[in-house]
């Protein structure tokens, strides 16, 4: 029997890849970003487990962009899972950021979640089955300094997956937001956090925890998942 699909972007780096990896047990996985460098290093780890995935090359703020992706899947009456986890991190105080940086940080955390949700949501809702993560963060569940376009951006995304949680209910859609604490990827290179980095979340202990939550059997959801270090926040 086919695997059903599932669909990660930001596959090509920290959370994604491991959760690809991860999923890939059970999954054919297509690996969305934009770097193929990344991606196929994602790839050969896939298939150094005898699993299979496929690499679509994909800017996720670009609407035509992910039209494209969409109309490369095949077989899309397998797919079964989305998981909204590119993402960006720009840390400066309100005086320094940008308008760049906050249009950047907004399109790709948001808008580009948007736009993947709403390219296959008419699949899900027509099979009446399906599954939306959103990789979201601590940050969108509570304030912290000199990142108002980061919190921005994850708040709305948090409001953005509670919003269709209740219209796509009655269609058998699971819509389950994740919110980590502090997690050592890429996302904290050159961030001036060097000294802390070890005593952060290992990537692959968090997405066993996430994995755990999108295996919710028949009718239960995870809706909503904080997953923190013990210690609790830096
Ligand atoms: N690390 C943490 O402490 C932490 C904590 C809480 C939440 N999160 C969230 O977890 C998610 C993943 O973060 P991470 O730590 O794994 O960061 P990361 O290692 O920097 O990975 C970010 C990923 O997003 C992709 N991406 C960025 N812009 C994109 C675009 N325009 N189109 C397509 N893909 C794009 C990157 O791929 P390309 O460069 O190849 O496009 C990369 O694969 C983010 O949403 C982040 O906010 C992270």
């Amino acid at each position: 029997m086919t695997k059903p699909i599932a669909i990660i972007t930001g596959a090509s780096s920290g959370i994604g890849q491991s959760l690809a990896i991860e999923l890939s047990d059970k999954y054919f996985v297509y690996l969305v970003s934009r770097n193929v460098r990344n991606l196929n290093k994602t790839k050969k780890y896939i298939e150094s487990k005898n699993n299979k995935c496929e690499i679509i090359i994909s800017d996720i703020t670009i609407e035509k962009s992910v039209n494209e992706l969409y109309k490369k899947i095949h077989n899309k009456n397998q797919i079964e899972l989305l998981i909204n986890n590119a993402g960006i991190a720009i840390f400066k105080d309100i005086s320094n950021t940008s308008v760049d940086d906050w249009d950047e940080t907004i399109n790709v955390n948001l808008r580009g979640a948007f736009l993947m949700t709403k390219s296959l949501i008419n699949n899900f809702k027509k099979k009446k089955n399906g599954k939306v993560v959103f990789i979201n963060s601590g940050a969108g569940l509570k304030p912290f300094a000199n990142s108002s376009a980061y919190v921005a951006s994850k708040y709305a995304l948090r409001g953005f997956a509670s919003s269709i949680r209740e219209e796509l209910r009655e269609f058998n859609i699971k819509v389950i937001s994740v919110f980590p604490g502090a997690v050592n990827t890429p996302l904290w290179n050159n961030k001036n956090v060097e000294e802390i980095r070890k005593d952060m979340m290992n990537v692959d202990d968090l997405c066993q925890s996430i994995v755990h939550s999108i295996n919710a059997p028949n009718n239960c959801v995870v809706e909503e998942i904080l997953i923190k270090r013990t210690l609790g926040d830096f």
